[in-house]
This record gives C-alpha cells, structure tokens and sequence, in this order.
C-alpha cells in the first residue's frame, strides 16, 4: 500500500510511516543524511544506495525505507525486520580511512544513539552486531567498492518477535527491550548525529588519535572479550576465549591447546 490507495481525505502518511518531513528538516544542515532518499517499500536500501554510488552520488546520500522485501544480511543471509516499525538505512561513504575503522564507528554510533534515546546500555557483539542483554538489535553491513562503502544499517526499533519464536529467541526490539515505544525519527537523527562527528575525526587525514578513541570506545562495548566463544567460520568453527582485538580489530581467541589465533572474519557466539 503507499499513498495513492488512501481514501480521500485520509492524512496522507501512513500510521507507521516515517515522517520524512520531520526527518528531513531535523538533518539540515548535516552532510550525513543529505541528500535523504525514501521509499515505502524498496527490495534493498544497501542495493539501491549502490546504484545511486555508481551514478556518482555524493558522500553523505542516505536511502531509507519502512519496507525491505529483499533485505541483506552479511554472508549472503536475509535481513527480516518489521515492516513500519523499523529503521533500514544505507549511506554513501568515501572513507579515505582503513574500512575496520568504519565497522567500528557504525556499531559505536548505533550504540551510543540507542543509549541517549533509550537509556538501554546496548553491548557491541564483535565486529559490528549490536545487542541488548544476548539479543541482537541492529545488523550492520558494509559493501566496499572502487572507494565507495555502503554502510547498510538494520535497526529493530518497535514492535516485537513473540510472532516467530526463532527470531525471538535471538533478536529484540528497543521496543520489547525499554517497555514503550521509540520515535523512529529521533533516533535515525541521533544516530546520524553521532556518526557524522566519528566520520569526520576519522576523515581527517592521518588522525591517529581519532582512530585510538574510536578504537578504545567499540572495544569497551565488546560484549564478548573474557569469555569463551565458537567462531563459525564456514565450513569450520573453533572454540576458545576471546582475549582481546587487535589495533586492526580482528578478534584474539585462546584456543583450549594454548596457541593464540587471530580472526578477522566470522561468526561469534558465546
Ligand atoms: C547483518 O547480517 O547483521 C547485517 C544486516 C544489515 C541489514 C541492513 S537493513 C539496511 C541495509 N539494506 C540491506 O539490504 N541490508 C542492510
């Protein structure tokens, strides 16, 4: 359904549709989020934004959505979210700046929004899962180019899983996990707010002190740093203890006969 099958008279935005106005003015002036392109329904916003990157989009253009119907996840997995009640956002980035310091300012600004909207105090699931308690909230994806990287984010803002007990039993709403209901609109600003200010220390040429703070900050959010973790990596795994990250980020595991490996891709779970 989009606008035009409204009855007359009707307000023309949908009940859980985004208030692009809103958004649209609350971002003025910001380089992140503009040009701001939506869509009710869309198959992909990381697809779409890819396109719009290739016909020469400038650094900052943000696609969005109420609906995915062929959303993405990393390694090749679906990304299902609820139509209306969450945020899928893709941004077109130029980062002059290694991407491992992008997956970690994505996650850390996701993060950080969720706490200054919510007060939840969300953990960062290495590399750039972010999670309330064990559940996840947001899946991040970011498809590097010719220069370009398009930072997909999937956020699960309202609504709840009860209707799919697998789902459920590994994914969360900020909804399901503050007890109301959040204004989508208050925390895609946010978000872009905070990632705007960490893009930009880390765009500044050679900024090594921007890279230790993003670094140190994600690092303290690892949910996962101590414990004992499987790392899936298909068609294997191993198990061990994740001791720490590297300047890099890729993720220390101890494995049980005592040699240390270094993973810089891969599934973890606790
Ligand atoms: C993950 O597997 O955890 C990453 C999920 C990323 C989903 C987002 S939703 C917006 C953007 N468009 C896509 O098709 N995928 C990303």
């Amino acid at each position: 359904m989009d606008e035009h099958d409204l009855p007359a008279g009707m307000p023309t935005r949908l009940p859980h549709q985004l208030d692009v106005d809103l958004l649209q003015a609350s971002l003025a002036g910001m380089r992140l989020g503009n040009p701001l392109i939506y869509f009710p329904t869309i198959p992909s916003t990381n697809s779409h934004a890819a396109g719009l990157a290739r016909e020469g989009a400038i650094e900052g253009t943000l696609v969005t959505t109420d609906d995915q119907t062929a959303g993405r996840g990393r390694v090749g997995r679906p990304w299902k979210a609820l139509p209306g009640q969450m945020l899928a956002l893709s941004l077109v980035l130029r980062p002059t700046f290694p991407p491992h310091y992008l997956v970690m300012a994505a996650a850390l600004a996701v993060a950080e929004a969720i706490e200054q909207v919510t007060n939840l105090r969300p953990g960062i699931k290495w590399p750039n899962d972010v999670l309330v308690g064990e559940r996840k909230v947001c899946g991040i994806l970011i498809e590097v180019s010719d220069g370009v990287a398009i930072l997909g984010i999937g956020l699960n803002v309202n609504g709840s899983f009860a209707h799919d007990p697998d789902l459920a039993a590994r994914a969360i709403t900020l909804e399901q996990a503050a007890g109301h209901q959040v204004s989508r609109e208050s925390l895609l600003r946010e978000l872009l707010r905070r990632l705007e200010s960490l893009y930009g220390l880390l765009q500044a040429a050679g900024n090594e002190e921007a890279q230790n703070t993003v670094r140190n900050r994600w690092r303290a959010r690892l949910s996962m740093l101590g414990q004992r973790v499987t790392v899936r990596q298909d068609p294997g795994a191993l198990a061990g203890v994740a001791e720490d990250v590297t300047a890099e980020g890729a993720l220390l595991v101890r494995l049980d006969d005592g040699t240390r490996r270094t993973i810089s891709w891969g599934d973890v779970e606790s």
